[in-house]
């Protein structure tokens, strides 16, 4: 499951992994709390995706019940120095793409839950790490890990509790501290001080401590090769727009991966460009405003120029300027954990795709002409057709709804590339 999902085990600098990474940064780390029935004795383990290689860390809670939990902490420094302060909403994103990549990878021989939501204080003693305003003076010389999310992977057949026991793996002592590196523990600079203290305020959940937890399965075309073959494609491969068969799937993929997250959009290019919702009620794409919105999206992207001339971009947009920081954390893990699952089914229809992060000022819902502040851009996945298949257009003559939202789109600047 792993193999299938953070391993680094190819190429230089371990970029080539099954999940994609904002900057190819990958601040996800995984923390492996094993009961009985793994493939490894049971215990508190990290793990090393670039050896691929799991580290042990401590022993297992008592009667733990068989399977694995894996706690998924970001570790921000290296994300910061490369984003500054729009890092954090990319870390809440890493993690959701890790969690799904995870989830994906377990799902067609194990039982899989997943939680978003679980407490961070909880996650923490769970993993056996310090908590992040404790970690330096507690493990000097290594950075601190903010935990975000949690998969349960339990055998199949085997039985299938409906808590996952992060409590009794809570109440071991602490494992033991990773090996400091150096420069690790030097002070951190303010924008690194700042999203380490966001996430691990968003992260708090006390009165809902142990989480929510959904059943995570895949989409049927999604192989094991698929995920392990996934990549995000060079710009110039997305700019063909992709038939409106397959980009309503992926868009009702990422809809129904999981409850109550963001809303999902998509933005099509192409002979007659428009902005698409999902049919009510059934399969297909119900148009919600007519023009070309992709400059718009390029220009809120940080200007990153090759969206303009993308096929298509899926939008998660929600997470009003006033949420709840339950609804910030929430809203950017689901968009990342939906957006995943949304790009491995991409990847096994055929598509090529690339996520999309760093919006700025992208108010979706006050370009549509609804109230300011309420309907933000969190996320993208941009599409393009096969290769080698001929463009199809994204769906039959749209009914004209609003008038285009583009036309009102200040000249990007040029483009912020987030390709390393
Ligand atoms: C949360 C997230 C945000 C991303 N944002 C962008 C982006 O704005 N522009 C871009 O060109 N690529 C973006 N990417 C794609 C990464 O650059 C890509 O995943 C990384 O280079 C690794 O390549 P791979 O996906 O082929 O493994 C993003 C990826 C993720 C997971």
């Amino acid at each position: 499951m792993l193999r299938l999902s953070l391993a680094a085990p190819l190429g230089p600098g371990g970029r080539l992994r099954p999940v994609p990474s904002a900057g190819a940064l990958h601040p996800v780390r995984a923390h492996l709390l094993l009961g009985p029935g793994c493939s490894l004795p049971p215990g508190r383990y990290t793990y090393d995706p670039r050896t691929h290689r799991a580290h042990r860390r401590g022993p297992a809670a008592d009667r733990v019940p068989p399977g694995a939990l894996v706690v998924l902490t970001v570790a921000a420094s290296r994300t910061v120095a490369h984003y500054g302060h729009r890092a954090w909403p990319l870390l809440l994103l890493d993690a959701g793409h890790a969690a799904a990549s995870l989830a994906l990878a377990g799902a067609t021989t194990a039982g899989v839950l997943v939680s978003l939501d679980a407490d961070g204080s909880l996650l923490s003693a769970a993993a056996g790490l310090p908590e992040a305003p404790d970690w330096q003076r507690t493990w000097p010389g290594t950075e601190p890990e903010l935990p975000l999310a949690a998969v349960r992977l339990t055998p199949r057949g085997g039985p299938c509790e409906t808590e996952p026991p992060l409590g009794a793996w809570a109440a071991l002592p602490r494992a033991s501290a990773p090996t400091p590196q150096p420069g690790a523990d030097t002070t951190p600079p303010r924008e690194l001080a700042a999203a380490r203290h966001l996430l691990h305020h968003i992260a708090e959940a006390p009165g809902r401590p142990g989480g929510t937890w959904h059943p995570a399965s895949r989409p049927g075309e999604v192989t094991d090769e698929a995920l392990e073959t996934r990549r995000s494609a060079p710009p110039d491969d997305l700019k063909r727009p992709p038939a409106s068969e397959p980009l309503a799937q992926i868009l009702a993929t990422a809809r129904s991966v999981r409850p109550g997250g963001p809303s999902w959009t998509v933005a099509v290019g192409g002979a007659e460009p428009a902005l698409y919702a999902a049919a009510p009620g059934g399969p297909g794409l119900d148009v919600r405003a007519v023009g070309d919105a992709r400059p718009t999206l390029a220009h809120w992207a940080a200007g990153q120029q090759w969206i303009a001339t993308s096929g298509a971009v899926l939008l998660a947009h929600g997470c009003p300027a006033n949420a709840s920081r339950a609804t910030v954390r929430g809203s950017h893990l689901v968009a990342g954990y939906a957006a995943g699952t949304a790009q491995a089914h991409a990847a096994a229809l055929g598509l090529r795709s690339r996520p999309i992060g760093s919006w700025q000022q992208a108010d979706l819902g006050a370009a549509l002409g609804d109230t300011p502040g309420r309907d933000w851009i969190v996320h993208g996945l941009a599409l393009g057709a096969p290769p080698t298949t001929p463009a199809t257009p994204a769906t039959s003559a749209p009914t004209p709804a609003t008038p285009p939202t583009a036309s009102a789109a200040p000249a990007a600047p040029s483009g912020e590339e987030e390709r390393p």
